[in-house]
């Protein structure tokens, strides 16, 4: 069984550990997780559409969460 997940964010989040920050993925895209490793700069110029990346990072734009690409 497979999920679609829905992820508005299209940057990471900024975490304190100790003396040191860390950023955790907020785009659901890094091949690192949880860490960022930069792949949310493909996320940059979705704006308000919507789109559906397979797992070599190709995307695709849906027309609602719905509807398989
Ligand atoms: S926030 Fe996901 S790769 Fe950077």
């Amino acid at each position: 069984m497979s999920r679609l997940v829905l992820h508005e964010r299209n940057r990471p989040y900024a975490v304190k550990v100790g003396d040191q920050e860390v950023h955790i993925c907020g785009c659901g895209l890094s091949a690192n997780k949880p860490f960022c490793d930069g792949t949310h700069k493909k996320t940059l110029d979705e704006k308000d559409k919507l789109f559906f990346y397979d797992k070599s990072g190709n995307r695709v734009e849906m027309d609602s969460f719905y509807n398989n690409p």
